[in-house]
Formats: structure tokens, C-alpha cells, sequence
């Protein structure tokens, strides 16, 4: 939690390109954080490419993804669907959070999926959910936010606009910081 008291979330994901519509979803998702609740973006689009040579000297980027996730109350993931998988770029990026400690670890945590195809990143979130057994985080089950044909969902302003889809990403939040403060009442 931060000063004023407030639970703080790390946001991941997107794609790296500009006009991402995964990018689109996480904005939208800042948007619906529940009252007294925050989503801090990380940035992963500068991390270089899991070599453990590097790991006791992390270069800048890693050094402050692995941060934000170490500070932060939890976390919310969006993830494209890259040939059925999670993209390259985000496994890299959760590869680095884990090592040489696992910072993921214990983490109450809530995944999104979007894609421009019918299925809506779910195999990629399936798989995401498998890498988080591993890791040890505590990944919400519901509800399930899965987003398809994402590219018909937005705006003439640019923003992702699905009022059955909110209503779902609304509830996941909701679960999320719920979690989050229970989690942290149990511990006190
Ligand atoms: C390399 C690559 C592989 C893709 N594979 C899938 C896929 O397996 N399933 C799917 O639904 N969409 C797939 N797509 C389409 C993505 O869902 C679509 O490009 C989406 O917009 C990517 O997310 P973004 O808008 O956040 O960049 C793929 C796109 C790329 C570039």
C-alpha cells in the first residue's frame, strides 16, 4: 500500500507496438480500478532478452520491473495471444522477475486476455496461469476476462469500449484488491 493508504497494483502486458489493443484493455482497466485502489503501469518494452550471465548486474529496466512488482500489493496482466502462446516479450519479462528470487512469489495476482481472433487469447492465458503455479502467486480463478475480436471494441476516440466485457474486468478488479486487503488484514 502506498502513503494514503492505498492498495497499489502492477499493470503488465500490452503489446510493445503502438495502438495496441491489449494496451487499450489495461488502460481501460486502470480506469475501473475500484475506489481506493491504483494500477502502476510497468513498462517491460526496453528489457533485454533472459541471459543468467546478467543476473547480478540487471540492466536498468529489468531492475525497476522487478520493482514495481516487488512493491505492489499485486498485479493485473493483460496478455495477447502469440500462436497460441504468451508473446515472447512477456515470458521474457516474467523469465527475469524470477530470478535470482522470485519476486512473483506469495503475489495475489488477476490475468486479462484480448486478441483480434475468435478464442480471445485464452490459450495464452492458460498458459500464463501454468508459468504462475510455478512461480507461486496467488492467481485468481473469476471471473474470466477473456476478450475477443478486440479491434471491433474500440472507439472513434481510441479506447476499448465492451459493456459486457467491463462488466466482467469490473469484477475481476474488484476480487483483486478484495483479495489484496485480505491478504494483507491476515498478515498484520
Ligand atoms: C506473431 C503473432 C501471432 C499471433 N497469433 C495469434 C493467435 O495464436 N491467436 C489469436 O487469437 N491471435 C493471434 N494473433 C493476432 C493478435 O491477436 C493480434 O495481432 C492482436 O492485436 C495482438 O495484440 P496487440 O493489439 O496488443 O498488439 C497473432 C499476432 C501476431 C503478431
Amino acid at each position: 500500500m502506498n502513503r494514503e493508504n492505498k492498495v497499489v497494483i502492477a499493470g503488465i502486458g500490452g503489446s510493445l507496438r503502438n495502438g495496441s489493443f491489449s494496451k487499450k484493455v489495461l488502460e481501460k482497466a486502470r480506469k475501473l480500478m475500484p475506489e481506493g485502489s491504483s494500477l502502476q503501469l510497468a513498462d517491460i518494452s526496453s528489457i533485454p532478452i533472459f541471459n543468467a550471465d546478467h543476473l547480478r548486474e540487471p540492466s536498468a529496466p529489468v531492475v525497476d520491473f522487478r520493482n514495481l512488482i516487488d512493491h505492489s500489493d499485486g498485479f493485473l496482466i493483460v496478455t495477447p495471444e502469440y500462436n497460441y502462446s504468451v508473446p515472447g516479450y512477456l515470458k521474457n519479462a516474467i523469465d527475469w522477475a524470477s530470478v535470482p528470487n522470485n519476486v512473483f512469489a506469495k503475489k495475489i495476482g488477476a490475468i486479462m486476455s484480448s486478441s483480434t481472433g475468435m478464442i480471445g487469447g485464452a490459450r495464452a492465458q492458460y498458459h500464463l496461469r501454468q508459468s504462475f503455479v510455478f512461480l507461486d502467486a496467488r492467481i485468481l480463478n473469476r471471473p474470466e476476462v477473456i476478450i475477443n475480436f478486440v479491434d471491433k471494441k474500440i472507439n472513434e476516440m481510441g479506447e476499448f469500449v465492451d459493456e459486457i466485457a467491463e462488466k466482467f474486468m469490473r469484477d475481476l478488479l474488484n476480487n483483486l484488491v478484495f483479495e489484496v486487503k485480505n491478504q494483507k488484514s491476515l498478515a498484520r
